[in-house]
């Protein structure tokens, strides 16, 4: 052994190779984490050392290679200015600059992810070998940063400017097909044959019948590219990239930028540029922002990991009441990912709709090539449709999906209670109907929660569990299972009128009908929050919701919190519901629907819902761009924090994953209780007193105010 840590380490196999092997003790994956950065500088040593290796192989101890490098060392390192990022990227940059300078040709055997610095470790090397499971890529991007271990200097020297720029800027994982096509691989072999697959191609370059001393050389010197191409490229990908990026992300853009000035200059020259431009990204609100996200959302998976671990059997059989929109969605998801669902209607329409719905999503896969038409077989085999109860005795969980009708939900789950097991686990996925109120007619209440899944299922990645009053916690428990083994991320949160995401988005759409009943234009309210950050303005929002949906949701809201969601005035959207105009259901809401090229609904803007709305609204005014944005988030940002007071969710990091996963809350903020820390909540109690006279939603609490006082903030040193 020349080289024994507690994260990696250096063995010699036969004809004078050595093996580098990652696995970082106690965990799971490999990461480039500080002690993990230290010890392959060791093994450096060791290997520069050592006299008579003659070749160099990176392999991993994990199902992983390595899957970059370790978030939670970021917050720190980047509070500390440039000298702190700095600090912590040199080192590994130097470590790979040293792998690729070794006397002796190295190969990579990616046997899993390599990702970020997973794969600029292995471009550090001459030659790469890719296991048929594995994933390389370079997904900087995605945390507003950029590679900063040489991934803008090595990748396009190895793959190409147009591909390299292409990668970097989507921060997309590739798979072994796209690696291999581009070169940025040089074989793609079985996983169980990789480890002999490398070790043969390194043979070959220590034999001198491949020239890896040739290939190094094109790594480290500029790119011979020609100049008016080199501008031509450059110029409209950085067009490209900026257009599909937007400016809130600007990372996409720094990176094409690394590659561009870093091109025509050697390794040493592009990677001090390729520093500076990380510096820059790192010191962005929106890299902030977007690595608190990945934070909170692995605190959230490990907080949906310990509910599954507390819950008393795995879920292996699951139903669905209602094969409606939600019904077939939530049984298509639960067939995609493996458990057997039963769907169960009243209607032999609705279950043909259902199983139409599933069809249509798998075909797609398959016309893709993301699924063969056999494992498409075996999913639709996995949804059973039915119009009885039979076998409902050997079911863990029933989603009760059906009309959003609280007679009839009663009726139903006191039904289904009556044809399952003592033990089975019913959900209600209603989206505004109280569960403490819904479980009343119920024998085994205990076992009764919400599971309020978010349109369309397959796409939204949120499930809100709603605990009852009753709710055991191994009910929870079981759903939360039921909810990862789905693929979705599952929060749980008290019993209110409209949970957690519908308690706070339905203030947000009170603020916008105060503004249109004060004189706005909608069309302008949806422009400037889109511009702020959100997928779609509020109008566009309510008709996709549905318009019929929002005013019954409206009105659910104004009995459980009359105080501050008590109807005052004839909103826009009663005006529109009046009207017939549903919204994107019925082509016409807010805006009117015609169908594009891609048979897509496309949004037109129609003097119709102008006329319908004059009677009601003042005359139109300007409003200044801040007070829009001000009047929208002021109801929304206190009534969250009211939710977090009262426990209906845990914790601020539950509370911003949930409002970004559930209704698309622009990423690059961090979320609501990021944004409020970044804003100070002192200016927010004094931005939200200016509204004062608009009512009690914008009046931020006690709590808040005190919060204000003391300077505190919903993060603290949390992050
Ligand atoms: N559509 C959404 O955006 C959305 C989002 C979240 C939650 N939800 C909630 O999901 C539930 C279903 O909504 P949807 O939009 O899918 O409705 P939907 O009208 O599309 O489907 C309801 C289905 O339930 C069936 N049904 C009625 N009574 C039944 C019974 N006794 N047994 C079995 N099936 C019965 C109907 O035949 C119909 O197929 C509602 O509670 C709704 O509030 C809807």
């Amino acid at each position: 052994m020349l080289f024994s840590g507690k994260a990696l380490s250096v063995q010699m196999l036969d004809n004078g190779i050595a093996e580098l092997k990652f696995d970082l003790q106690g965990e799971s994956v490999n990461k480039f984490n500080r002690l993990t950065v230290s010890e392959f500088s060791q093994a450096l040593d060791a290997i520069e050392a050592a006299k008579d290796i003659k070749g160099v192989l990176l392999t991993s101890g994990k199902s992983v290679f390595i899957v970059g490098a370790d978030i939670t060392e970021f917050g720190g390192a980047f509070s500390a200015g440039p000298e702190g990022i700095a600090d912590l990227m040199n080192k590994n940059n130097e470590n790979i600059s040293r792998l690729e300078d070794l006397p002796v040709p190295s190969v990579a055997a990616i046997n899993g992810y390599a990702l970020g610095g997973g794969f600029e470790v292995c471009l550090g090397c001459d030659y790469r070998v890719m296991g048929d499971q594995a994933k390389v890529g370079l997904p900087e991007v995605k945390l507003g940063l950029i590679p900063g271990w040489g991934g803008t200097v090595r990748l396009p020297r190895v793959v190409g400017v147009d591909v390299a720029a292409e990668w970097i800027a989507a921060g997309k994982e590739q798979r072994p097909d796209a690696a291999l096509t581009a070169h940025a691989v040089d074989a793609v072999v079985p996983t169980d044959k990789l480890k002999d697959a490398a070790l043969k191609l390194l043979g070959r370059a220590i034999d001198g019948e491949l020239d890896y001393k040739a290939r190094r050389e094109i790594k480290k010197s500029p790119i011979p590219l020609n100049d008016i191409e080199a501008l031509m490229a450059f110029f409209t990908t950085k067009a490209f990239v900026g257009a599909q990026a937007g400016k809130n992300y600007p990372s996409p853009v720094k990176a094409v930028e690394s590659i561009e000035q870093g091109y025509k200059v050697t390794r040493e020259e592009a990677l001090k540029i390729e520093q500076q431009k990380f510096i820059e990204c790192a010191q962005t609100d929106t890299a902030k922002s977007l690595v608190g996200l990945f934070l909170n959302d692995q605190k959230i998976g490990k907080v949906a990991k310990g509910w599954e671990k507390k819950a008393d059997k795995k879920i292996e059989r699951a139903a669905v009441l209602g094969a409606g929109i939600m019904g077939g969605g939530i049984a298509y998801q639960s067939a995609y990912k493996g458990t057997p669902i039963k769907m169960k209607d009243i209607d032999q329409k609705g279950i043909d709709l259902g199983l139409k719905e599933a069809n249509k999503l798998l075909s797609k896969l398959v016309q893709r090539g993301r699924m063969t038409a056999e494992k498409m077989g075996e999913t639709l085999n996995r949804i059973e449709p039915t119009l009885s109860y039979d076998g409902f005795d050997d079911i863990d969980v029933v989603v009760e999906a059906v009309v959003e009708n609280p007679k009839v939900k009663h009726a139903v789950l006191k039904e289904v209670e009556g044809k399952v097991t003592e033990d089975t686990v019913i959900a209600s996925n209603t989206s505004t109907i109280s569960i403490d109120s819904l479980a009343e007619p119920l024998q085994r209440p205990e076992n009764f929660l919400g599971m309020h899944f978010f349109n369309p299922v397959h796409k939204m990645p949120l499930v809100e569990v709603i605990r009852g009053e009753k709710t055991s916690e191994n009910a929870i428990a079981r759903v939360v299972a039921y909810a990862n083994k789905m693929g979705k991320k599952a929060i749980v949160v008290r019993d209110c009128p409209g949970f957690l995401v519908n308690r706070v988005l339905f203030p947000y759409f009170a603020g916008f009908s105060m503004l249109v009943r004060d004189g706005a234009d909608f069309q302008e309210v949806d422009k400037v929050m889109e511009r702020w950050g959100w997928p779609m303005g509020p109008a566009y929002l309510m008709d996709v919701v549905g318009i019929d949906t929002g005013v019954h949701a409206e009105e659910v809201m104004a009995e459980g919190f009359p105080e501050r969601m008590g109807k005052t005035f004839t909103a826009a959207s009663d005006v529109m519901y009046e009207a017939g105009r549903y919204g994107q259901k019925n082509d016409k809401g807010f805006y009117n629907y015609e169908e594009d090229k891609k048979g897509k609904p496309k949004k037109v803007a129609t003097e119709e819902s102008y006329e319908l709305l004059k009677p009601h609204v003042a005359d139109r005014r300007e409003f200044e761009k801040d007070e829009i944005i001000e009047r929208m988030m002021v109801p929304m940002a206190t009534e969250l924090a009211r939710c977090l007071e009262e426990g209906i969710v845990e914790s601020p990091a539950e509370a911003d994953m949930a409002l970004i996963y559930g209704i698309g809350f622009p990423p690059f903020r961090g979320g609501i209780f990021a944004w409020l820390d970044k804003v100070g909540l002192d200016a927010f109690v004094k931005m939200a007193d200016k509204y004062a006279d608009l009512g009690e939603l914008y009046k931020p609490t006690e709590r808040m105010r005190e919060m204000a006082a003391k300077g505190e903030t919903y993060y603290g040193d949390d992050k």
